[in-house]
């Protein structure tokens, strides 16, 4: 429809096989790195590495701090795809696009989904440079009829009216605050609500605080449309937010969210980061 320019299975299809005839690589696990968090790729090795551009039919992105790049390896020996640079709703990508990489994991024979991102912090407990697991979202682009699933249901992906209560999976969150208690990383994880808005506007004080009374912890311009493409097609999925910054939430405060401030908590806990999902995919 005119809202809803999707692809055909065949599309995704041909960039899969494109891939699997590229690269004897079957990962069952796939990784997609936030802004900044891009550095995990660079620690997978055995690496075969696909330019967006170079992969048929794949979206391209842009932005600074996107390497634009799809690499196959193994961290800690164990098999992955890690999408270096993600498709955000506020460059301008159709959601159809943000999301096309998750079915073309899908059809490479990808089991597990684990997503990072950026965030601001919603939730007074919480500290920059905190991991959050992510335990649910709210989906508002998707309030706003901005859900990647609207359009005609291929049942060969999955259900025309998939369910959502189940989203990040509970054995995941387990195993990954255990990794975290064997890193080191207790002392600054949380786990929460993320909630997902378009962007690329950081949000106003109002908004900040409508946010809050609806239950969310943090807040970000992401994840949220490849999630719920990963849980239509069967995909099991855990999600990490780092908050970067603490909203704005006062009319007396000086501060303001800003992308310098984003980048520089996303520099110092990175590495935390890194450690934590390597030694997480070992007992994936
Ligand atoms: Cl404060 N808001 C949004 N929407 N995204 C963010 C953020 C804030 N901080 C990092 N990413």
């Amino acid at each position: 429809s005119s809202q809803c320019s999707t692809y055909s299975y065949e599309e995704y299809k041909e960039t899969a096989d494109w891939l699997l005839a590229h690269t004897e690589q079957r990962p069952k696990l796939a990784i997609i790195c936030g802004s900044g968090l891009g550095g995990l790729g660079e620690l997978l090795v055995d690496r075969t590495v696909f330019k967006y551009k170079d992969i048929p039919r794949f979206p391209t992105s842009s932005v600074p701090g996107h390497a634009g790049q799809l690499v196959f390896g193994k961290l800690q020996g164990r098999e992955c795809v890690c999408m270096q640079g993600r498709f955000h709703f506020y460059e301008g990508y159709n959601i159809h696009t943000v999301t096309y990489p998750v079915r073309v994991f899908s059809l490479l024979g990808v089991e597990t989904l684990i997503v990072t991102n950026a965030a601001g912090g919603l939730n007074d407990c919480y500290d920059v440079g905190d991991i959050m697991l992510i335990k649910d979202h709210i989906n508002m682009p998707g309030f706003a009829g901005q859900n990647p699933l609207c359009g005609p249901n291929d049942d060969r992906f999955g259900v025309r009216f998939p369910c959502m209560s189940d989203a990040y999976d509970r054995e995941l969150c387990a195993l990954a605050k255990q990794t975290a208690g064997e890193q080191g990383c207790d002392s600054f994880l949380q786990e929460g609500v993320y909630c997902m808005v378009a962007g690329p506007t950081y949000e106003t004080v109002a908004e900040c605080r409508a946010l809050q009374m609806l239950g969310a912890d943090a807040v970000g311009m992401s994840t949220v449309p490849e999630v719920v493409v990963a849980r239509h097609c069967g995909l099991r999925v855990l999600g990490l937010s780092l908050i970067t910054n603490k909203v704005v939430t006062r009319y007396d405060s000086t501060d303001k969210a800003n992308h310098e401030e984003v980048l520089k908590t996303t520099e110092r806990r990175t590495h935390d980061l890194q450690r934590l999902v390597s030694h997480l995919v070992t007992k994936i």
